[in-house]
């Protein structure tokens, strides 16, 4: 079947994706320092630049759930189980045998099962689990500014284990995601897609296409 390059992930949403990359990998990098796990800013700056990335990271989410929204793009992301256990069986044992993907990209369905489970997870439980503990600690610490004694906060440990345990799984899903996008078509098909927004997938996204985005420009390799 020939394949031709499509334009699947749009300027906002690799804008959205690269800037989220950044933020968490700062913010852990700043927020494994405050926990005291090494030392290189020094604690009182990384707090500060730690505080500084969390309103950074605030401000995506807000324009990402917009956008997400507006274009209906959160429907990619709604989880199914059909075909989770062939893509975990690809995952497992049919990429080392060199078997084809399980389940085939397309505009209207980039996320394979198991990537639209991790994602809608991030999205629902560990991201909002961050942002919350990281608030609740933000101004639990600083109570002489903003103080939610209102909310009978009794200790600042439960809200520090939640949040290190927050970080400690987007930690896991970033090493995860660092080695699954290598396992694209190419090792770099991936990459090279979140960065120019184009890959290179099966004629058989031709209607699909169309159906997504009338504009859309694509290129014919047969
Ligand atoms: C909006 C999101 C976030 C907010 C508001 C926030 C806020 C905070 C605050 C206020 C602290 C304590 C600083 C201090 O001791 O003065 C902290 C610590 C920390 N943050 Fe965040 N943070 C956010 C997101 C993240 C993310 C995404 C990660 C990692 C991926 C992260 C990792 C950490 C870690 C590991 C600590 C040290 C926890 C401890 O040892 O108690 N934070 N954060």
């Amino acid at each position: 079947m020939s394949k031709r390059q499509i334009y699947i992930y749009k300027s906002f949403e690799r804008f959205w994706h690269w800037m989220q990359a950044i933020l968490i990998f700062f913010l852990a990098f700043t927020g494994f320092e405050i926990h005291g796990t090494y030392s290189f800013f020094g604690y009182r700056d990384a707090v500060r630049y730690h505080n500084v990335a969390t309103y950074m990271f605030i401000g995506l989410i807000i324009f990402t759930i917009f956008w997400h929204l507006t274009t209906g793009e959160y429907k990619q992301y709604l989880p199914t189980f059909k075909n989770i256990k062939a893509q975990l069986d690809y995952y497992i044992f049919g990429i080392f045998r060199n078997a084809p993907h399980p389940t085939k990209k397309t505009v209207l369905s980039k996320l394979n099962p198991l990537q639209k489970l991790t994602y809608f997870g991030l999205k629902i439980l560990v991201i909002p689990l961050s942002v919350t503990s990281g608030l609740l600690y933000m101004f639990y610490r600083y109570p002489s500014r903003q103080g939610i004694e209102a909310i009978n906060i009794q200790s600042l440990e439960f809200i520090a284990i939640f949040h290190t345990v927050a970080a400690i799984l987007l930690v896991i899903f970033i090493v995860t995601h660092l080695y699954l996008i290598t396992t694209g078509e190419t090792v770099t098909s991936n990459l090279r897609a979140m960065l120019t927004g184009y890959e290179e997938l099966e004629d058989a996204h031709k209607d699909e296409e169309k159906i997504s985005d009338p504009k859309l420009t694509t290129q014919t390799f047969e």
